[in-house]
């Protein structure tokens, strides 16, 4: 029997255990009119061992019919579980697609402290699908946690004269009878549930790619109809200058979407950063771009690993302003260092608590972790940790020991009290760093290692930050 998580101790009914995703093929009409969402999803997925049973996660919505390889399967639903018992048992190893009909009108998930509304969230003109951490569920039944990946095709049919948005590149369409236009996604790359989008509504949309050449699209809500070319070029610009930074972009295409529903954040998407109701400025483009690589192509097992995702985007917000000359990162994280009462201090961001995801602290704090660290190897070594990363993990999974054990290896040094201090104890780490005994103290100078204005360039030598 397939367990009924995934196994996140923090979240112990998200996902399901017992087989692993390949492929999800979503085949859905909505109607913004009716709200009524109605299709099929064809799930191709491998069992992790023999199979009596096993579950999908899928809130609401009312299921027709399931079938399991094409003969009719038992069902039943508990919560947001839908159980499903084929007719003979899976053995472990076999291939195997399961195939859901369904219908009903989505809603969205309430989130509580930090989280605010999301999953598929209507619109008045249709909808904006945005599911971190979990609302991938409000949509299509799915193994609904970061941990498994899988690649993606959508159809999505709405009625005339609206688009509908998926993650990846557009292989067919729109094609319109009958009042409706259906349009043919693609993600070729695998994906985590949660950046699944199929947002939709009345959108100008522009198409091209960035100057380095890689496919790109922007769309924006009729308020926003003056964005269009600067989210475009913007978009297009900070994807670029993040490849020379990061290493290679992971995804085919890039771009960014503006809706007019004024939820006030934005969600990194699969090649489709998503922003909810506000123009976005050039910081928050750097932070969902950013995590194309850092939380899209490299995701966490576990969502108490959240900072690898945050503090990373983060971090890249200021290595942004840093490259545009307006503020060095090392002047952003002494400012945020000053602020000796903030809340920060009192949460460890390195366990990303599960009743407070968001913590300001797993973004802020996480960022200054990676500051912290980038004090201490260098540039040219902390540079290189972040490529090796984002290189090493493509398109898989990583934990934050992974990422301890890696700047170690290539800064040949022991991290694990950096770390510490940062990631997992409660207080202000003292700042700047007492002088430690592996590095030849210089007598009486105590001050911080001085920052580089330039910014990061991946071919350049160690700075000011030679060993
Ligand atoms: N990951 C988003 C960011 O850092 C924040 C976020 C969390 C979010 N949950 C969400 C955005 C749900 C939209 C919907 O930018
Ligand atoms: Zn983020």
């Amino acid at each position: 029997m397939g367990a009924a998580g995934i196994g996140d101790p923090d979240f112990p009914s998200d996902g399901n255990g017992g087989y692993d995703v390949t492929h999800y093929s979503l085949k859905l009409a909505y109607t913004p009119s009716s709200k009524h969402l109605a299709g099929v999803a064809s799930i191709s997925a491998t069992a992790l061992h023999d199979l009596a049973r096993f579950n999908l996660d899928l809130s609401g919505l009312h299921v027709a019919s399931v079938t399991l390889d094409g003969a009719p399967a038992q069902f039943t639903r508990e919560g947001s579980e839908l159980m499903i018992s084929p007719a003979a048992q899976l053995a472990k190893g076999a291939k195997f697609t399961v195939r859901v009909a369904y219908s009903g009108t989505p809603k969205p998930v309430r989130g509580s402290s930090n989280l605010g509304t999301y999953g598929f969230i209507p619109t008045s003109d249709g909808a904006f699908v945005v599911c971190e951490p979990n609302g991938a569920k409000t949509w299509f039944p799915a193994n609904d946690h970061p941990a498994d990946k899988a690649t993606f095709d959508f159809e999505l049919t709405v009625p005339k004269g609206l688009t509908a948005l998926a993650n990846g590149e557009l292989v067919a369409g729109p094609v319109t009878t009958d009042g409706k236009t259906t349009f043919i996604w693609r993600e070729r790359h695998p994906m985590v549930t949660y950046l699944a989008t199929m947002t939709l509504g009345d959108f100008a949309l522009r198409t091209g790619t960035t100057p380095r050449g890689l496919a790109n699209l922007a769309a924006v809500a009729p308020k926003y109809n003056n964005q269009l070319d600067r989210v475009f070029r913007l978009s297009g610009r900070i994807t670029d200058y993040w490849s020379t930074v990061f290493g290679p972009y992971p995804f085919s295409s890039t771009g960014g979407v503006v809706d007019d529903l004024n939820t006030g954040y934005a969600l990194e998407n699969q090649t489709k950063p998503m922003y909810g109701g506000f123009i976005p400025d050039e910081s928050i483009i750097a932070h969902e771009l950013a995590h194309q690589w850092f939380g899209d192509s490299v995701s966490i097992k576990r969502w108490n690993d959240l900072w690898l995702n945050e503090g990373f985007a983060t971090y890249a917000e200021w290595l942004w302003a840093e490259h545009n000359r307006t503020i060095t990162a090392e002047q952003v994280f002494r400012g945020r260092m000053s602020m000796t009462s903030s809340p920060i201090w009192n949460y460890p961001p390195g366990k990303a608590r599960p009743d407070d995801l968001f913590n300001e602290s797993v973004y802020t704090r996480g960022a200054m972790t990676l500051h912290a660290l980038r004090q201490r190897i260098g540039d040219a070594t902390f540079f290189k940790v972040l490529r090796t990363w984002a290189q090493n993990h493509a398109y898989g999974h990583a934990t934050t020991d992974d990422f301890i054990t890696l700047a170690e290896r290539l800064s040949g040094r022991q991290l694990d009290s950096l770390f510490d201090v940062w990631l997992y104890k409660r207080g202000r780490p003292e700042w700047p760093e007492r002088p430690r005994r592996q590095t030849r103290p210089t007598p009486g100078n105590s001050r911080p290692t001085p920052t580089p204005t330039a910014s990061p360039a991946p071919t350049r030598q160690a700075g000011p930050y030679r060993r």
